[in-house]
């Protein structure tokens, strides 16, 4: 987190007051602080509250992206729609004029992970000590669910592991973030790449999918393609409302779990 942004006593309760009505808190802002960290830091700032470890994100995404503040939205949304746990909401407001970078300007207020750490805070051996134990919750699981769904919507940016949160009281908890890059295409396999770290790559190559992280990641991933399957008009909705989005199509709606997973089994292995 970066530096505190000192702000009137009454710019505090009208920021807490955003916040118990949009996201059904009941809590005290504590203080607000420049975000510190990634390519948006200067239109990027977090609340962070008197319960713990519950922070808020106010983001306007100001990297260029095409569409970058209402992807961001409309992608969190799609992941809220689709049941993915710990999916981070968000709302956009206009009534942030006590900010001077958000003053008339439509911001994302994103509800963040609880005690966020970013995965490239993690050593190696975090990394490689991740559960594969517990079924739905474990990390494996949960990023099969989360590649299925950026594979689907596009969403980029997904090589960097700063884009990905997980609860440092729950290492396995893993989610998606910085959603401003989506719906320009079809996600990308080299962007997952990243989870050879996570997996003993002997035995990933001579188990393959036997291979318990490799069969929760699997898991995983037909969870959600079979959400989608389930919840496509619902989905298809949510895209018409917006120009850019309406009638966004995908190879990863309609391909095959088990080719797309051999295929990506096979890059991972490589
Ligand atoms: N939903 C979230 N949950 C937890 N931490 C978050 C969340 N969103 C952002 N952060 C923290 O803020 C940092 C910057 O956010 P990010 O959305 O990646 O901004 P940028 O677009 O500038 O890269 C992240 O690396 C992470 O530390
Ligand atoms: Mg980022």
């Amino acid at each position: 987190m970066g530096p505190e942004i000192p702000l009137p006593a009454d710019a505090l309760v009208r920021l807490k007051d955003l916040i118990n009505r949009e996201f059904g808190e009941d809590s005290a802002v504590a203080s607000v602080h420049q975000a510190g960290k990634g390519g948006n830091n200067a239109n990027h700032v977090v609340v962070k509250m008197q319960k713990d470890g519950t922070h808020f994100g106010l983001k306007k995404p100001s990297r260029g992206a095409a569409n970058g503040n209402d992807n961001e939205k409309l992608v969190a949304d799609l992941a809220v729609c689709l049941g993915i746990p710990n999916a981070c909401p968000v709302v956009q407001t206009k009534e942030i004029d006590f900010i001077p970078a958000f003053s008339g300007q439509t911001v994302n207020v994103i509800r963040w992970l609880p005690n966020p750490k970013t995965l490239d805070e993690l050593t190696p051996d975090q990394k490689k000590a991740m559960s594969a134990a517990k079924g739905k919750g474990s990390f494996y699981f949960r990023m099969g669910e989360w590649m299925a769904f950026g594979l689907m919507f596009g969403v980029r940016d997904r090589a960097n592991d700063g884009n990905w949160a997980v609860d440092s009281n729950d290492l396995d908890c893993v989610v998606m973030i910085d959603l401003e890059e989506a719906l320009g295409g079809p996600g990308q396999f080299a962007d997952y790449s990243w989870l050879r770290d996570y997996v003993d790559l002997t035995q990933a190559k001579e188990q393959r999918f036997k291979y318990r992280p490799l069969r929760l990641f699997c898991q995983g991933y037909f969870t959600l393609w079979k959400k989608f399957v389930a919840r496509e008009k619902e989905v298809r909705e949510k895209l018409h409302q917006h120009s850019f989005a309406a009638g966004f199509q995908c190879e990863y709606m309609t391909k095959k779990p088990d080719v797309v997973l051999r295929d990506f089994l096979g890059l991972l292995c490589n």
